[in-house]
């Protein structure tokens, strides 16, 4: 037997080696667990891809293609249809889809045998297990079903909910486990699949999704899509509102409600240069087109890396391209992210950390050093924030997480997005920029279409870049330990030092009235803020709003960190008006959490709770899942 498995083995390794890589419209060989796949390469670590938040077993049976047909019902908050899974089958009794809150009507086998399921009770946050049985030769199963109308993916919104609230709108969210509350799927970020798409909605709407989209309404509401490209589940993302797209360049444009377009179209204007750049540094975009679509406040990200088409919140619309890091981050995910997947979120670093990397690489390309180094300080004291929070010795401060019986959301900290990235700059120190750019070239296109795990990934930087260089280094101090080490790469960026500089003079001398000379861009005046004293009195605070405005800031940015410091600064009081205004408008989580946590740690959980009430309903469950637990207590 021993000997009869390692000869087919051996044929395989042939096999594997003189095939070709995987192309983009093929499906790639490896999903999930596969031994084989990792000694062709000559890896000799044996690894482990359990994901504990998902009950699929793809080694029993995987999802390879799947179609959704489905309509939206505003009336009743339902999408209602059916998902046609095509399967590899490995001579299973039974296939395992994740769920969670769907009602399932029935499931049928290759178009004709109605068949049984079961499905467990709710685990919690992972959901329940939707069990089917198939017999050896099942190739195809459909599930018809209904979402309910509070799907923890699905934000269903009120017209007046919406920017220019003449109709509804509808969005989706998956990442990180919230798919199965939309489609009945194998929801983990190892198993890959391609989509096909016929969403019905009103007339009067348009249906995008993360995949080949339509440019105008159709006539009779029906969409049809198409992503060719395999995917994780949580990329599947779907859009429907009163909608418009406007083309940028040849493979970039954005969509929006109409009021939004002109704006979106200007705040978005170098987005074609980026794509540009972004391939310049590590390969051909192999997703063909790239746009952006607006979605309405309540949206609970600043930006979501849908593939083909990110979904971002409208609170970037600045007017004057300052926010536009965030397009670049989301543009990156492309290659780290959605062509490199993490296997499991506990390697989820290796999705934001590189993406950060990027994100700040192609924003000094298109706007040169100094600006890039305000962003890599901001990212600097965000981290140092963050493990202040966690506490310096916790587990979450490692890269590499341990997530098992929580929810993953729970780990998706900046630890993440800026220790990961600190961790590559580093790297990037150790070799030089030119060796660390070909090692990423080289990193994304080996894995191209394919997920990685933590374990994987330091075998191929060992192998690939540290080894070959002579360089010594402990990674896993970056990797298995808390806080950053010692010797971590450290920016400073001299426009952030004047900020520092003009701040002190004023203070000393007492007075804040410039006569309106400072021609600073958002990321000085964050800083700005930010180094406030903590002590400033009632009126000195007052004195600072009068002269700069803050409080009036169309810029989100700096409208937040105003608020958050007003709130430090025992000085809210005279702007609740705003601070409401802005809490009740506004459902992107990271502007929340900090606005939300400083009105508690000032004692004033009245107030926290009494805007919270009103605001809650016009939140996406990502928000107030976080919400909810932070105004408990
Ligand atoms: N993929 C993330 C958003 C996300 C993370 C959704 C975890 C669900 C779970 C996205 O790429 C992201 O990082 N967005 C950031 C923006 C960025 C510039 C740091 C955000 O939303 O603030
Ligand atoms: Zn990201």
């Amino acid at each position: 037997m021993i000997i009869r498995l390692s000869i087919l083995f051996l044929f395989f390794s042939l096999l594997a080696c003189s095939n070709p890589k995987s192309e983009a419209s093929s499906v790639p060989k490896e999903n999930t667990k596969s031994e084989s796949h990792d000694m062709a390469h000559n890896h000799t670590h044996v690894h482990n891809r359990v994901d504990y938040h998902s009950h699929s077993k793809p080694e029993k049976a995987v999802t390879k293609h799947l179609s959704l047909d489905l309509k939206a019902d505003f009336e009743s908050k339902t999408l209602s249809g059916s998902v046609l899974h095509k399967i590899e089958n490995n001579n299973a009794e039974e296939i395992i889809f994740d769920i969670k809150g769907l009602a399932i009507d029935k499931v049928v086998l290759n178009d004709k045998d109605e068949v049984e399921f079961k499905i467990t009770e709710n685990d919690n946050f992972i959901g329940q297990a939707l069990t089917v049985s198939i017999v050896p030769s099942t190739k195809e199963v459909k599930i018809y079903y209904a979402t309910k109308p509070d799907a923890a993916a699905v934000q269903w919104l009120d017209p007046i909910q919406t920017t220019d609230k003449k109709y509804p709108f509808l969005f989706t969210q998956g990442q990180a486990i919230l798919t199965r509350t939309w489609i009945p799927c194998q929801d983990s970020p190892g198993i890959r699949i391609t989509y096909d798409a016929k969403i019905e909605v009103p007339k009067e709407l348009m249906a995008v999704m993360s995949a080949k989209n339509p440019k105008s309404k159709s006539e009779d509401g029906i969409y049809n899509f198409e992503m060719k490209q395999p995917i994780p589940s949580y990329l599947i993302a779907l859009a429907i509102g009163d909608l418009e797209f406007k083309e940028i360049g040849p493979r970039t444009g954005v969509y929006a409600e109409p009021s939004m377009l002109e704006k979106a179209y200007y705040e978005f204007g170098d987005m074609e240069k980026m794509l540009i750049s972004a391939e310049q540094l590590y390969g051909p975009y192999l997703w063909d087109q790239y746009d952006v679509i607006v979605l309405p406040a309540s949206f609970p990200f600043g930006g979501m890396e849908n593939p083909r088409l990110t979904f971002a919140t409208p609170t970037i619309l600045a007017g004057d391209r300052s926010l536009t890091a965030l397009i670049a981050h989301e543009l990156a995910h492309s290659w780290s992210g959605n062509f490199v997947t993490n296997a499991t979120w506990d390697d989820f670093w290796l999705n934001e950390g590189f993406t950060v990397y990027f994100e700040r690489r192609i924003m000094e390309a298109l706007y040169g050093e100094d600006y890039t180094k305000m962003l890599t300080q901001l990212g600097y004291q965000d981290l140092m924030n963050e493990i202040n929070d966690l506490g310096h010795s916790s587990k979450d401060t490692h890269l590499k997480l341990d997530l098992h019986g929580r929810d993953p959301d729970d780990g998706m900290t900046d630890i993440a997005y800026e220790k990961g990235s600190l961790f590559l700059m580093q790297l990037e120190q150790l070799v030089g920029r030119e060796k660390f750019d070909q090692f990423l070239k080289k990193y994304f296109t080996d894995h191209k279409f394919q997920t990685i795990t933590t374990k994987e990934f330091i075998v191929y930087l060992k192998e690939n870049l540290l080894q070959e260089n002579g360089v010594e280094y402990d990674i896993d101090q970056w990797i298995f330990s808390a806080d950053i080490p010692a010797d971590h790469f450290k920016v400073e960026s001299d426009r952030l030092k004047k900020v520092e500089a003009y701040l002190s003079d004023q203070m000393k001398a007492g007075s804040w009235d410039t006569g309106g000379t400072i021609k600073w861009t958002t990321h000085e005046w964050l800083h700005y803020i930010r180094e406030l004293p903590k002590n400033l009195t009632v009126d000195q605070a007052k004195e600072i709003d009068r002269v700069f405005g803050f409080s009036k800031s169309g810029n989100s940015e700096i409208l937040a960190a105003w608020l958050e410091a007003s709130i430090n600064n025992g000085y809210y009081k005279n702007v609740t008006p705003e601070l409401e205004t802005f809490l009740v408008n506004v459902g992107r989580r990271k502007f929340l959490k900090p606005l939300y946590s400083a009105l508690i740690n000032a004692g004033d959980m009245g107030l926290a709770k009494k805007i919270y009430s009103k605001a809650r309903p016009t939140y996406h469950s990502v928000s107030t899942n976080t919400m909810d637990a932070l105004l408990k207590e």
